[in-house]
């Protein structure tokens, strides 16, 4: 595809929905609001909102950070999940705040800063909102006039080039200054890329090389993206799919890019007729999960395969291993039996109402790509938001950190764990039902068993608190923490940046 058809397409996937704005759901005098402020649940906390920039403030810190953790901890979700008294409808529509935990001599210090995107700014000063979001369409939402225009920089973060990129999915990245999260607008790879989607789940290589993707809803094209350690591009194109789903997380080893296609597709229809682009996305579990691999070297040289029919967010690893018969993918992944979470639990808490739906278990699958066969194993083993050791990124791994223990009463996870995909065994720390557990990273240490490092919200003291535990001995607890003065809403994903 040239460079022009695939603006072109990409333009078009870009497009707004149809209908005027009068047409599209209504969504203010709906109670939402009053029925989150009604709710009784203590892990509300979880999804409350923020309604201001949280300064620079020292956390309580008890035993002590290592050496290896001498840096900063950045961390980002959504956090502005009301305005004008309307409360958004889904957790994943809420505009985006940075998080930073810089960690320095046994000191803690956090401030947050929410990313002031122009539909931020702009419905800020307005009081109410503008534009729908991933979930929601407001009252009154003006058509978007590109995908940048609903962006909320509310699901990762990727330090690069000496600056910090707060990610989303529908849209640009966008810049900040990594020591003050100053806003300094969106990224431009190359000025005919403007605007093009840049998923939140970037793959970084040991050697620093990004690879990422983007997914244009509608026109079923995927961008694909290579970027040097310098954050220079490299190349970017486009590959045309059938049928492209919701696609959030993808894997690289060492020669490919492996994508996970889950059965929930884009319906332009649904989208016209006003459903929000969350609601405009079908089940088809007909198609199967199909799997995605592209040659990293040569974008032309693609495989399908196919495993049971499923959902995922986020995989763990993947890696090549060469066998007599050819090339053998392997990889681990979070399993869902379907996409429901996306449209119950996950919207339903934000009116303080938990909802069961099927949960992630980690799945360890293996692609034949001599055969075409792929086959995999699900563990016994709730899993989400998995971390492995940065310097095994496409490489043979065995341990994956994941958020573990569904509760039946509340939302989210109980436990941290790290677990052995090739020999599906798994030690844990028990944070308890009182604490709401987010992402835990892996930090390396040298040759040394390294540390895991990671946030809960603390129910009880209605405080967010950092832990640091020693890798090899999760259940041990804590080797140190540090306790902020307030509770944080939920975040979704961070990274560690060393001093
Ligand atoms: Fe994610």
């Amino acid at each position: 595809m040239n460079r022009r058809e695939l603006l072109r397409r990409l333009a078009a996937a870009g497009a707004a929905p149809l209908l005027p704005s009068w047409a599209l759901a209504k969504a203010s005098s709906d109670g939402w609001q009053a029925e989150f402020e009604a709710s009784g649940a203590a892990w509300k906390a979880g999804f409350a909102n923020l309604a201001t920039d949280l300064p620079p403030v020292r956390a309580a810190v008890s035993g002590r950070f290592p050496d290896a953790l001498t840096g900063t901890l950045y961390r980002t979700g959504p956090a502005g999940h009301e305005l004008g008294g309307q409360r958004y409808h889904h957790w994943f529509d809420g505009d985006g705040m940075t998080q930073r935990f810089a960690i320095d001599r046994g000191e803690v210090v956090h401030q947050g800063r929410f990313v002031a995107t122009p539909k931020r700014v702009a419905e800020q000063r307005a009081g109410r909102r503008l534009t729908e979001a991933f979930g929601t369409v407001p009252e009154g939402a003006e058509l978007p006039q590109s995908p940048d225009s609903m962006n909320v920089a509310n699901i990762n973060v990727l330090p690069l080039g000496g600056e910090l990129l707060a990610l989303w999915e529908g849209g640009s990245a966008t810049r900040l200054d990594a020591r003050t999260l100053e806003t300094r607008g969106f990224k431009t790879w190359r000025p005919d890329l403007a605007g093009l989607p840049f998923s939140a789940h970037p793959r970084v290589d040991p050697d620093g090389t990004v690879w990422n993707f983007g997914i244009g809803s509608g026109r079923g094209l995927l961008v694909l993206y290579e970027i040097g350690a310098d954050g220079t591009l490299r190349r970017a194109d486009g590959v045309q799919v059938p049928d492209l789903p919701m696609v959030h997380d993808f894997a690289v080893t060492e020669r490919h890019l492996v994508f996970l296609m889950p059965p929930l597709v884009y319906d332009p229809e649904r989208k016209k007729a006003g459903a929000s682009f969350a609601d405009a996305h079908v089940w088809r579990p007909e198609l199967g999960l199909r799997v995605l691999l592209v040659d990293k070297k040569d974008w032309s040289k693609r495989q399908w395969l196919r495993l049971p029919t499923g959902f995922v967010f986020h995989l763990g690893n993947a890696w090549d291993e060469s066998t007599p018969g050819g090339t053998v993918v392997h990889l681990d992944y979070m399993r869902y039996d379907s996409a429901e979470s996306v449209f119950t639990s996950n919207r339903e808490v934000m009116r303080g109402r938990r909802v069961r739906s099927p949960e992630p278990y980690l799945t360890t699958a293996t692609l034949n790509l001599g055969t075409g066969q792929a086959s995999q194993a699900v563990l016994p083993v709730e899993a989400e938001f998995p971390r492995i050791d940065p310097r095994r990124i496409g490489l043979r791994h065995r341990q994956v950190v994941h958020a573990t223990q569904v509760m039946d009463a509340r939302p989210g996870f109980a436990a941290i764990a790290r677990t052995d995909v090739e020999a599906g065994t798994s030690q844990r720390f028990v944070y308890g039902p009182q604490a709401l557990v987010e992402e835990h990273l892996f930090v390396p240490d040298g040759a040394g068993p390294g540390w895991v490092l990671g946030t809960v919200l603390d129910l009880t003291q209605k405080k967010t608190v950092l832990s640091c535990f020693a890798a090899d001995r999760l259940a041990d607890g804590p080797v140190a923490r540090a306790m902020l003065p307030y509770a944080l809403p939920l975040g979704l994903h961070g990274t560690f940046a060393a001093a």
